[in-house]
């Protein structure tokens, strides 16, 4: 027998995506963005994301339906993204989600968007491994996670103590006047500078923080690093190579990223690496991470960068993990959760939690 069909939807920041899939495979799917409204802003701006994932949401969901030939009563799950994110653009998705599973009266999984960044990767390199080290990076989150059932039991390991690598990019993107969002910018920078021209310092990786922290992050100082370097220059008259900065910078960042989630292999026993999120697309981390595994004899596998970015895929992907799983779907009145915590893969209903409590 197939497996069941799961809708997915996903509106947590500027992204508002649907998707179909069956098991391992998408069939369909489809994303809008509302990020070219926000380059003059030079940020996201809840309100106008919140609007445009008003109007997106309904044809986002008829052409998946018209691309996968199914009907909306072929559906026999519907996931929907319910954190991290801006509470005003979660509740689109979820009223949305909600109306669409009460109208077919199919069971609704309030998912995790961030630990669906992870399991997306399964639509295109196959099923999850059973245990696995999740880097998940992304413009709000940078985090190092154990992933023993991706369904059930996520651990955190370590995370940023300040900004997340996307948010640290998007700085020193400013910093030098690119425009909004700066990362992809600095990212294309860094691959014309040398990476070795100035070496920025790098985070909690020395003296007593090296074990203390042993997997977080830190980027602030890295980042104040890059000012001063930038202000010294100008103060004496010198010309600043904007692509060396974005690469020093890039190098400092990408080390800690892949040294940290390699050493959290070694340590759990885990032979896989995934990651995922915004930052995920990052051309330095790709390669370096790659690098790094090859030769601690690790896999590591990254979604493509169409799937880096938020995406209903992403969603109904962990909702098909979650129903094969066989966990209860979530309460019909769930509300959106801007900080759901990492180790909480979906909503699940307070009767679980009771039984859970009891047990
Ligand atoms: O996951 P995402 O789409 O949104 C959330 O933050 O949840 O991630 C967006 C972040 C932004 O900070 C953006 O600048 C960064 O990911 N980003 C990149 C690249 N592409 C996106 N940063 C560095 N290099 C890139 N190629
Ligand atoms: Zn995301």
């Amino acid at each position: 027998m197939s497996e069941p069909l799961i809708l997915g939807i996903e509106s947590t920041c500027d992204e508002t995506g649907v998707a179909l899939v069956r098991g391992d495979d998408l069939l369909a799917d489809r994303t809008a963005t509302s990020m070219d409204q926000y380059a003059r802003y030079g940020g996201i701006i809840p309100e106008i994301a919140s609007r445009a994932h008003l109007e997106s949401v309904v044809p986002a969901l008829d052409s998946v339906l018209e691309e996968a030939g199914v009907g909306l009563d072929e559906v026999d799950a519907v996931a929907v993204a319910a954190g991290p994110g801006l509470v005003g653009s979660l509740t689109v998705g979820i009223c949305a989600a909600k109306a669409l599973a009460t109208a077919v009266d199919r069971p609704l999984y309030g998912v995790n968007h961030v630990i669906g960044h992870l399991a997306v990767d399964k639509l295109v390199d196959g099923a999850l491994p059973d245990r696995f080290i999740g880097l998940v990076v992304s413009g709000g989150h940078s985090n190092i996670l154990l992933v023993e059932d991706i369904a059930t039991d996520v651990r955190e390991l370590g995370g940023t103590l300040d900004d997340a690598a996307g948010e640290a990019f998007d700085k020193v993107g400013r910093l030098l006047g690119l425009p909004y969002p700066g990362g992809p910018h600095v990212d294309r920078l860094s691959q014309v500078g040398d990476g070795d021209a100035i070496r920025f310092p790098r985070g909690l990786a020395a003296g007593k923080d090296k074990e203390r922290h042993r997997y977080d992050f830190s980027f602030s100082g890295l980042k104040t690093a890059v000012a001063r370097y930038v202000e010294g220059a100008h103060d004496r008259g010198e010309d600043v190579s904007a692509e060396d900065v974005c690469a020093g910078f890039s190098e400092a960042v990408n080390d800690s990223l892949t040294a940290k989630a390699v050493r959290a292999c070694r340590d759990t026993g885990c032979d896989t690496i995934i990651i995922g999120g915004g930052f995920s697309a990052n051309s330095r981390l790709r390669g370096l991470i790659r690098e790094r595994a090859e030769a601690a004899g690790l896999t590591v596998r990254m979604p493509p960068l169409r799937f880096c970015t938020d995406n209903g895929a992403q969603i109904a992907a962990l909702g098909s993990e979650l129903v094969r799983a066989g966990v209860e779907p979530s309460d019909w009145d769930f509300s959106p959760d801007s900080g759901m915590p990492l180790t909480q893969t979906w909503m699940a209903p307070a009767s679980a939690l009771v039984d859970e409590g009891a047990a």
